[in-house]
């Protein structure tokens, strides 16, 4: 949303104003005050015309407007109502020489898993990838893949979810319907894809897949949502809390471990990992700042960069 429409909507939020007073304050012309309350009308936001001006009267329940309007983090943000994969989209964007923009599909049609497995993202969901260009080196790259986990975890106990993070990166909500005892049902995940060179990277598409309104039913695995949890709720204040908690923590990166070490369910527990190499059993006891697991085993402790995690029982 360009500034002046911005500047247009909190004076509407603020209002009643006028059309003439709001032209003299932004110092634009009345014609372009009324073409900017035609285009937030047309981006679904309601605009009543009463005695004393325009006033704000209700907000789009999603999209990128919606999204944008009210949120305290630096973000500009795409929507679309269907696409393949929002990180696929982030990529192009990322070639184009786009930062800091989020973008938002309401369903996706090849979105991506981790281990190159699908991701079923019907509409009704959060599908959201971060596209930053953080002035690191890769091997600080997985820490603001850390604090995705930490940002979705934070927004979904704000909503009322018992959430919490199994390694490597998934939100998990553990209850009786985890009949798996794998470690809690699934309710969000995070896939960071990235392109830099040794030294620095260049950008990063941080892919969070959110299950908030929907059914388990319409999902693959032992997965849960928002709604089976808590019931449905406003997407768009769902995803301004988890860029707001996520902005917060890429400015404090030094907090992003202990923040991810105190959502961890998997720390304590023991676990079996399996990796390309072959299972890692032992206790959980730690996670590195490059999203490593450190397992306790019988041979001494063991560095695990990749793998699914099962949690067999707490160590
Ligand atoms: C996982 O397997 O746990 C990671 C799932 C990540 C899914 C999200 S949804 C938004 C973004 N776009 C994709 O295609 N994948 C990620």
């Amino acid at each position: 949303m360009n500034e002046t429409r911005r500047a247009v909507l909190a004076a509407l939020d603020d209002g009643p104003v006028t059309g003439p007073a709001l032209a003299e304050r932004l110092e634009v012309s009345r014609t372009a005050v009324w073409k900017h309350v035609e285009a937030l009308r047309d981006a679904g936001f309601v605009v009543d015309s009463v005695a004393d001006g325009y006033v704000l009267a209700g907000v789009p329940e999603y999209g990128a407007a919606a999204v944008e309007f009210g949120l305290d983090a630096p973000f500009d943000v795409e929507y679309h109502d269907a696409l393949p994969s929002t990180n696929d989209r982030a990529r192009e964007l990322a070639a184009d020489g786009a930062s800091d923009v989020v973008v938002l599909a309401d369903r996706q049609t090849g979105g991506k898993g981790r281990r190159g497995r699908e991701w079923s993202s019907p509409a009704g969901g959060v599908w959201t990838s971060l596209l930053l260009r953080p002035d690191v080196p890769p091997a600080r790259a997985p820490l603001l893949t850390l604090a995705a986990a930490v940002a979705v975890t934070d927004a979904a106990r704000e909503a009322g979810v018992d959430a919490e993070i199994k390694w490597p990166n998934d939100v998990v909500v553990s209850d009786e319907r985890d009949s798996s005892g794998r470690g809690g049902a699934k309710l969000a995940g995070v896939l960071t894809e990235m392109e830099g060179e040794a030294s620095r990277v260049s950008w990063l598409a941080v892919g969070v897949g959110v299950n908030v309104n929907l059914d388990p039913g319409e999902l693959d695995g032992e997965a849960t949502s928002v709604r089976a949890e808590v019931g449905d709720v406003p997407r768009r204040v769902f995803v301004q809390r988890l860029l707001e908690r996520f902005a917060a923590l890429r400015d404090d990166p030094d907090d992003i471990l202990t923040a991810w070490r105190e959502r961890a369910a998997t720390i304590g527990q023991r676990v079996r990992v399996e990796t390309a190499d072959g299972d890692v059993v032992g206790d959980a006891v730690d996670v590195t700042e490059h999203g490593a697991l450190v397992v306790d085993t019988a041979d001494g402790a063991q560095v695990v960069h990749a793998g699914d995690c099962q949690h067999l029982r707490s160590a």
